[in-house]
């Protein structure tokens, strides 16, 4: 939607005021590789994408925070002395986690207006929540002059959903979100924050998004059971605390340590998370070469570990990647984000692109029954303030 537009509706909702009318822009994230290894301080691979989430936001001197929507019908206005209380509404739960954690920062909010409208599907593993949070974060930080550094900001949005939300995501969404850079992907070890930019050099391909439309149901449970089970084969693993992470660990001492590991799920959870971090160390490597063949080979051997070994995928996200994989000019294929339902992204040659949606399209519906979606994403920038 056009800004003017949304500040019509912004006036339409709060009406006229002196105050001036802040916009911020925060964009969404699509993964290329290394997943589930976040929260396991490992490697991860995401770039930003051009379509994300605008908040405008207005000061009030009021006792009162007012959210809107232009999504869906959901509204809450919440007393400044409420603020800490989780809602009923669930989608306020994102920007309120937010404010929670300015306030135990220390940081003293003053009533505020604010209307959202987000361009990320909504569950579909495109980090619509990330980028809701981060707008909110970058917004907060500019208008109370907080002059809170970006990590941090990128820290308490993750923290937010950790606690207010109740989903014990890693970092990678909110970093991803909050510090892309355009025509990048950003290299992260998510154990020390060490990053690094890697140009994406995509030479004759693109990335194509294909969105399976199957809702992730019962998704953010399954997630921190995904969580709780890597906690629990690092301690196989580690019974002398030698290791901080599962992603201390590499392929040849794995090698040696699995037999420590009396659970087959718990061994697969393991061995996904191991493998997935030397992908991605080897995709960085031929990215930096220009060797998409290579890279859209790990992208492949990325979804058989996770459909295999850490059971993310589902029939929808696998049809979706075995379909694309059947195309000519199709380098890499796999899910992308949490999984459970959600995206796909795919490497192609750029010619293949109509070819790819018409069959991959029509395959999909005919085996599932669902319309897919397909998006041709453009890279972009972390979360930043427009007007
Ligand atoms: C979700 C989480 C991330 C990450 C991915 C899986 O997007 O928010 O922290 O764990 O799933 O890689």
């Amino acid at each position: 939607m056009e800004i003017n537009t949304l500040k019509e509706k912004f006036l339409n909702i709060f009406g006229r005021d002196s105050e001036k009318i802040y916009v911020f822009f925060a964009p969404g994230r699509v993964n290329l590789i290394g997943e589930h290894t976040d929260y396991n301080g490992g490697y991860v691979l995401p770039c930003a994408l051009s379509f994300g989430t605008y908040l405008l936001i207005r000061k009030t001197g009021k006792d009162e925070i007012r959210l809107r929507t232009t999504n869906f019908d959901a509204k809450a206005d919440i007393p400044l002395k409420d603020m800490q209380e989780k809602h009923t509404v669930q989608w306020a739960n994102y920007p309120l986690g937010v404010m929670d954690q300015f306030m135990k920062t220390g940081i003293s909010l003053t009533g505020l207006e604010m209307l959202f409208s987000g361009e990320i599907p909504y569950g579909a593993g495109l980090s619509s929540s990330a980028s809701v949070e981060m707008v909110t974060a970058v917004a907060l930080n500019d208008i109370f002059a907080a002059g809170i550094d970006r990590i941090d900001l990128i820290k308490m949005s993750q923290k937010a959903e950790n606690e207010f939300v109740g989903v014990n995501c890693g970092i990678m969404d909110q970093f991803a979100v909050g510090k892309a850079k355009k025509d990048h992907a950003m290299f992260l070890d998510c154990n020390t924050l060490d990053y690094e930019q890697v140009p994406l050099n995509l030479g004759d391909y693109r990335l194509v998004i294909a969105n399976t439309n199957k809702k992730r149901g019962l998704a953010d449970s399954k997630y921190n059971e995904r969580v709780q089970e890597c906690a629990q084969a690092l301690a196989y693993l580690n019974p002398d605390n030698k290791f901080k992470n599962m992603s201390d660990i590499d392929l040849q001492l794995f090698d040696e340590l699995k037999k420590n590991i009396p659970e087959q799920r718990i061994l697969q959870r393991a061995r996904h998370v191991i493998s997935e971090n030397n992908r991605v160390l080897k995709s960085v490597e031929a990215l930096r070469a220009g060797d998409l063949e290579s890279f859209g080979m790990l992208m492949k051997m990325s979804h058989d570990s996770l459909r295999d070994d850490y059971e993310v995928t589902g029939p929808e996200l696998d049809v979706m990647v075995s379909e694309a994989c059947k195309i000519d000019g199709v380098a890499g294929a796999r899910m992308t984000g949490a999984g459970f339902g959600g995206c796909t992204v795919n490497l192609m040659h750029r010619d293949q692109t109509n070819e790819f949606t018409s069959r991959v399209g029509t395959a999909y519906l005919k085996k599932t029954g669902l319309e897919p979606g397909f998006y041709f994403p453009e890279t972009a920038d972390g979360a930043h303030h427009v007007c």
